[in-house]
């Protein structure tokens, strides 16, 4: 072995195993990522097989039911790991990270002995400090960590070490003060903060000359966005999609997740002006009922949310919208229900997510009296997913026999086709070589199914 490289492998950190499992949002995902960024120089590698790992990461969600059975599970078959380890004299760190450990820290530790670490979303910049106090009492220490930090973890986290690609999420806002009634998030993920326009700018800045041609700015409430801008005073999120337009190489703008109360006049302006822009925007709005957006204080009603997709049309009329939509809430009667069907077949949602309400411990709709029954909430499911599903396959089915740009991004499911996404993030699949990954080509779509469009490259002369 060459001289140099016993001195590099002498200074470098042993090479260790990290298995990171993720369920829940697109958060969740930018986590686990900069879980692996924080864990890197501590010598940890990622691989996809648990059993073969030195630590293990579950990045869990607590949004809807079924999530903290999910992770008991999933710890059982850790267990078994650990154990079959432990007996080859090898370790298995145990840890659940995200909003299920937020909200039951106490609890998994006690229900489950074999866990190490609990941490929360806001905690993970502290994984060094936390592992290292597990491996030096490896099976006699272990660890909660779910206390809201003074300090912002965006301030503590190492650069971002693995380029994201085409397509690039970069975390610009976190936490909620909108305390809707059926929500954990403003208890998992703390109250919101807005990370500086200057620190924004530089990460996408970075993105850019990695290859990223599309930025997804992401929050959990992403347009009460409201961070330090350059020269000091707040800027809000129409004000920042400007400044990323003019960073080099971008091409495209998106942003996630939007609050219908937190939409003002610089937004809809930015998607008027900004062709960067793309002409998306997912908007829930859970419920068509007043009564039923009251009681799960969304702070609006159905007409406003009615003069807010004007406005947004107004400005930019091939703007499409996506949703997410709650049935069977506390009081859900059959009129609240048909206020929803309505809403939907007055908007067109070009795609749409819908859920059985699920009362999560600790929120205000949890104690509410009322309760829909399961039968009828499994039936008005139904009903609003036939809806919105068809309207999901008649808004693909408009782009046959359109000529529309394509950022390709990954390799497609069959050999010889690649995969891209469309103005309103359809997936697109064309045949065609994998030079064209990363470049924005226009495609001549042919067929369409409810979640994917197929098409031919158009060859330019
Ligand atoms: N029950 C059902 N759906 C929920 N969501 C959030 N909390 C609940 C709950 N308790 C849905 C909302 C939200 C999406 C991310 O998850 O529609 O917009
Ligand atoms: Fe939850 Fe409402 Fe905040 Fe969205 S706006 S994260 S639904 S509390």
């Amino acid at each position: 072995m060459p001289k140099n490289n016993v001195a590099e492998n002498m200074n470098a950190p042993a090479s260790k195993k990290l298995h990171i499992k993720t369920w829940g949002c697109l958060m969740n995902d930018y986590d686990t990522r900069r879980m692996a960024d924080v864990l890197r120089p501590l010598g940890y590698e990622t691989t996809d097989a648990p059993d073969d790992a030195d630590m293990v990461i579950l990045n869990t969600c607590h949004i809807r039911e079924k999530a903290t059975d999910k992770v008991f599970s999933e710890l059982g078959r850790l267990r078994d790991f650990k154990i079959t380890r432990e007996q080859n004299g090898k370790k298995m760190i145990i840890a659940v990270a995200g909003c299920v450990a937020q909200a039951e820290g106490d609890v998994i530790l006690k229900r489950a002995k074999y866990v190490d670490m609990v941490f929360g979303p806001q905690n993970y910049h502290e994984l060094p400090e936390m592992v290292a106090n597990i491996t030096g009492a490896y099976g006699k220490n272990r660890i909660v960590n779910t206390d809201f930090p003074a300090e912002e973890k965006f301030d503590f986290l190492p650069e971002e070490s693995t380029p994201q690609g085409a397509t690039a999420i970069l975390s610009i806002q976190e936490g909620c003060d909108k305390f809707c009634t059926f929500c954990v998030v403003p208890y998992t993920r703390g109250s919101e903060f807005s990370r500086p326009v200057q620190k924004i700018i530089d990460e996408a800045k970075k993105l850019a000359d990695q290859g990223a041609k599309e930025i997804m700015l992401l929050g959990q409430n992403v347009n009460a966005y409201h961070g330090a801008g350059i020269d000091g005073s707040a800027c809000n999120l129409g004000q920042l999609i400007a400044d990323v337009a003019e960073i080099n190489g971008i091409e495209r703008i998106r942003y996630m997740t939007s609050h219908p109360r937190d939409v003002d006049d610089d937004l809809i302006a930015a998607h008027r002006d900004i062709p960067k822009l793309m002409p998306y925007i997912h908007l829930p709005v859970q419920s068509g009922s007043d009564k039923i957006l009251k009681a799960m204080n969304r702070k609006h009603d159905a007409e406003f949310f009615y003069n807010i997709v004007e406005r947004f049309r107004a400005a930019r009329p091939d703007i499409a919208f996506s949703s997410d939509f709650i049935v069977g809430f506390p009081g859900e009667t059959e009129a609240d229900f048909e206020d929803t069907v309505k809403m939907i077949e007055t908007v067109k949602f070009c795609a749409s997510y819908s859920f059985k309400y699920s009362p999560r411990p600790g929120t205000p709709a949890a104690n509410m009296q009322n309760l829909v029954h399961e039968k009828i909430k499994t039936e008005r499911l139904a009903r609003l997913q036939r809806l919105i599903f068809d309207q999901q396959q008649n808004f693909n089915d408009q782009m046959i026999g359109k000529t529309i740009p394509i950022l390709f991004d990954k390799g497609g499911n069959i050999s010889g086709q690649i995969h891209g996404r469309s103005a309103y993030n359809q997936a697109t699949y064309a045949t065609a070589p994998d030079r064209l990954l990363g470049h924005i080509v226009d495609v001549k779509i042919t067929a369409a199914t409810m979640t994917s469009l197929t098409g031919d490259i158009v060859i330019k002369d």
